[in-house]
């Protein structure tokens, strides 16, 4: 089943119960949280404190995303405080198979992410063993940027992979997701959609959640 994770990167920080029990009001399950370090991506967002808060306000799903340099350092502690979901970018590590084991001994799903720049060649090996794996369709960093369309081939790349192997695992997307390009990654075989500015920026966000799915 395909799925639309709205980013609370793009919501309003200083209501974001509101915002949050909104999206839960018109059908949202899971949301994306993007935790940023100012040091693997050039922006800053937040940290533990605030995923605790809202662990607090709502049994939704939370799809961590760390944009973080050493995840290892802190990967156990986020799934402590409340994710369901983390994921780790394969650049800020040498040790993805130890981090992916971690996540999964806390009882998570756990992911990888790849840069544009980075070649599913990387994560061949672990594709057995992820839950999910989430093509980053920007350049990390921050919301409302422009999707890359050559992430469409990647896509296609990864879901063939799957298919050939039989692999379980979800494909996710995020960067640049509006009604058009939701539409071309569903079509490559994407399966969880992220999406930011283009959902939290909207009038209607009733209409706008079908449209990122129709
Ligand atoms: C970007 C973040 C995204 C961001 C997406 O580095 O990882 O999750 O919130 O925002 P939009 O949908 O506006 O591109
Ligand atoms: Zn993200």
């Amino acid at each position: 089943m395909k799925k639309i994770l709205p980013s609370i990167l793009s919501a309003d920080f200083a209501n974001l119960e509101k915002d949050i029990k909104y999206m839960e009001s018109i059908g949202i399950d899971t949301f994306h949280i993007d935790v940023m370090d100012g040091n693997f991506v050039p922006n800053i967002s937040f940290g533990f404190p605030i995923i605790e808060s809202i662990r607090k306000r709502t049994n939704t799903t939370f799809d961590v995303h760390l944009m973080i340099a050493n995840p290892e350092q802190y990967v156990e502690q986020f799934c402590k405080i409340g994710a369901d979901m983390v994921s780790f970018h394969i650049e800020a590590t040498n040790h993805a198979d130890r981090l992916l084991q971690v996540i999964k001994d806390n009882g998570k799903k756990a992911g990888i992410v790849l840069n544009p720049q980075t070649p599913i060649e990387s994560i061949k090996y672990l594709l057995h063993k992820v839950d999910y794996v989430l093509i980053m369709t920007v350049n990390p960093g921050f919301g409302g940027q422009k999707f890359i369309p050559e992430m469409l081939n990647k896509i296609e790349e990864l879901d063939s992979l799957r298919k050939l192997n039989n692999y379980d695992f979800l494909i996710e997307v995020d960067g640049g997701i509006n009604s058009e390009t939701s539409k071309l990654c569903r079509d490559k075989g994407v399966d969880l959609l992220v999406c930011g500015s283009f959902l939290f920026n909207a009038n209607d966000k009733v209409s706008t959640l079908k449209d990122l799915l129709s």
